[in-house]
């Protein structure tokens, strides 16, 4: 059966990616925030899983105010890096699973979650920024990234979004449906965006140390007591777009310790980083092992 080893969590944003496709990623403000991934690049290289499901949001790039899916699930074998303006990013395209992502669309919308079903999708930073940082650089012509990628985008970008709670059951959702499926593949889970942020409005450059740092705390200890936070408390202490963090619960939903069924022990935190600023974002980044 298929299992799932190990979830990341990491922080996206444009200027990341950037940095790199222009090669500033040694200029001494990017550096700060590269070197919080040198161990994980390091760690992914020797622990590199046949699939990373890559839990992200669209930044009205695949998707627009003409059709707004919860939850869109990628089930092709393929997907093209998005023109977010500036041409695409000069990174290999993505190679899906389609396999196993039909797999967990039919287990997850059988036990009651709603996904949308997508076979045709261009992926933007949200899913590449992540990549880049735990992959490092890579050809676009000649590289590829080290395996295949099922992405699943949220939206958390127009209201209404989902709530944490709802993200951390269907992560739970999401790992009943990994660990049934009849193969014998290494699946990681990533949960990406945030951490506290606002890009517009008063309060545009709004970062909160204090509440990144406890919701890294609690994501790893008592993710079902994060799970309950509303949305506006998000809004209120980590910005606009801070909301992208209940996407990290869905990544925490699907580790061994909490599944209903064959409950497993609380995963090994491997790795943490936190740094401000990386353009107007806080960046956190975790890596948790299941025991
Ligand atoms: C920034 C952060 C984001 O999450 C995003 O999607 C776009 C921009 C920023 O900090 O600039
Ligand atoms: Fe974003």
């Amino acid at each position: 059966m298929a299992r799932i080893s190990a979830s990341v969590y990491t922080s996206h944003v444009p200027a990341i990616g950037a940095a790199l496709d222009q090669g500033k990623s040694h200029e001494p403000y990017w550096a700060r925030v590269f070197a919080g991934y040198e161990f994980s690049k390091q760690w992914l290289h020797a622990h590199t899983p046949d699939v990373i499901f890559l839990v992200y949001n669209d930044h009205a790039n695949a998707f627009s105010l003409d059709i707004i899916p919860t939850f869109a699930i990628g089930t092709a074998a393929s997907y093209a890096i998005a023109d977010e303006g500036w041409g695409p990013r000069p990174v290999p395209p993505v190679v899906g699973h389609p396999e196993l992502a039909a797999h967990i669309a039919h287990s997850v919308i059988t036990q009651d979650f709603d996904l949308t079903v997508v076979n045709k999708m261009d992926v933007d930073h949200g899913l590449t920024v992540p990549l880049s940082l735990m992959c490092g650089a890579q050809d676009p012509v000649h590289g590829a990234w080290p395996c295949a990628v099922i992405p699943f985008a949220v939206n958390v970008v127009q209201y209404p979004v989902p709530s944490g709670r709802r993200c951390f059951e269907l992560g739970k959702a999401i790992g009943r449906a990994v660990r049934s499926f009849d193969a014998p593949l290494n699946v990681q889970i990533w949960g990406t965006g945030g951490m506290s942020h606002q890009l517009q409005g008063p309060r545009a450059g709004l970062i909160n140390r204090v509440f990144d740092n406890a919701f890294l705390d609690r994501l790893v200890a008592d993710p079902a007591g994060q799970a309950a936070v509303p949305h506006i408390d998000y809004v209120r202490q980590a910005g606009s777009e801070g909301i992208e963090l209940v996407m990290w619960l869905i990544a925490r939903g699907a580790m061994d310790d909490v599944a209903e069924v064959s409950r497993g022990a609380p995963p090994r935190e491997l790795h943490r980083f936190y740094h401000v600023p990386a353009s107007n974002t806080a960046v956190g980044h975790l890596i948790l092992e299941n025991a």
